[in-house]
């Protein structure tokens, strides 16, 4: 794929009531796209569409949580009924918990895999479809550096992002002969609230103050690898750093880890 065009694009976005989800709402709504909005939180969201709406093409948002079905049912519908199809699927809304693993309960486990790995999958599977009928389609999975690299306290997290990268891969090389593409974004340290949407927080943090990029730098990131047909991404300079350097010494890495565990 050479160059995207973004205006007029038909885009769904999960987690788009805040943090990069909502930047990367008014950056898409900058470049002219169509918006459905999908999060929990109907307040939040609705003030995302509101400031989306003067540049977009057309904001929808659907209140609910990604990892039931019939909400993901409800996007679709509105992305068929009211946007005539669907071309890009953005996979954003993710949870997070810190602690111990043997401390933690297997619910937490299940909640974290049910919105970060399985609701993506199936919001894809059902989207395929669409897409397929769509204009130079695209499918985005907002990852982590720590879908690179596990570390101690964050293992469900982890996991999570881990299954979602090895996933987009194989998925990104079946999808290449119906010309779907699939950028993964791996995001480091940014300044979003996620830390304050923890389900859980049975230790504090054990990691020092990282220097984090802004949401808007993420979004803006994300939207010139949309335009240029990029396998994926890792905003953040450090998270870079980390990611290679896990690659080239992995047990230098581990001695590293061990010290916060
Ligand atoms: N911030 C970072 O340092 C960082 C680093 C690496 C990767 N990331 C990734 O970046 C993405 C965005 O996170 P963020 O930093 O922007 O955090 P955030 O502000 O907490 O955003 C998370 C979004 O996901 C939505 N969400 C969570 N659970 C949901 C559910 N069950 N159903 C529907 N929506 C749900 C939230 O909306 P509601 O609460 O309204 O549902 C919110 O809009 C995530 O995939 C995260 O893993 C973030």
């Amino acid at each position: 794929m050479a160059r995207r065009r973004l205006a007029g694009a038909r885009v769904l976005i999960t987690g788009a009531s805040s943090g990069i989800g909502s930047a990367l709402a008014l950056e898409m709504a900058r470049a002219g796209a169509a918006l459905i909005l999908l999060a929990r939180r109907q307040q939040a969201l609705h003030a995302v569409a509101q400031a989306a709406a003067p540049l977009a093409a057309g904001v929808e948002c659907v209140c609910g949580d990604v990892a039931d079905a019939d909400v993901r049912a409800a996007a679709l519908d509105i992305a068929r009924a009211r946007l005539g199809g669907l071309d890009i699927l953005v996979n954003n809304a993710a949870v997070g918990a810190t602690g111990r693993f043997e401390q933690a309960s297997p619910q937490r486990l299940r909640q974290i895999m049910e919105v970060n790995f399985f609701a993506p999958c199936e919001l894809i599977r059902s989207a395929l479809p669409l897409l397929r009928e769509g204009l130079a389609p695209l499918i985005v999975n907002v990852s982590s550096i720590l879908g690179h690299r596990g570390i101690p306290g964050y293992s469900e997290y982890c996991a999570s992002k881990f299954a979602l990268q090895g996933f987009s891969e194989s998925l990104r090389a079946e999808l290449a002969s119906q010309n779907i593409d699939l950028l993964v974004v791996s995001p480091g340290t940014t300044q979003t609230d996620f830390k304050e949407h923890l389900l859980e927080k049975l230790q504090p943090d054990p990691w020092p103050q990282q220097a984090a990029v802004t949401p808007q730098y993420v979004a803006r990131r994300i939207v010139q690898a949309m335009r240029r047909g990029n396998h994926e991404i890792v905003p953040h300079p450090r998270g870079r750093l980390l990611v290679w350097l896990n690659r080239l010494s992995p047990r230098l890495v581990d001695a590293l880890m061990e010290r916060f565990a």
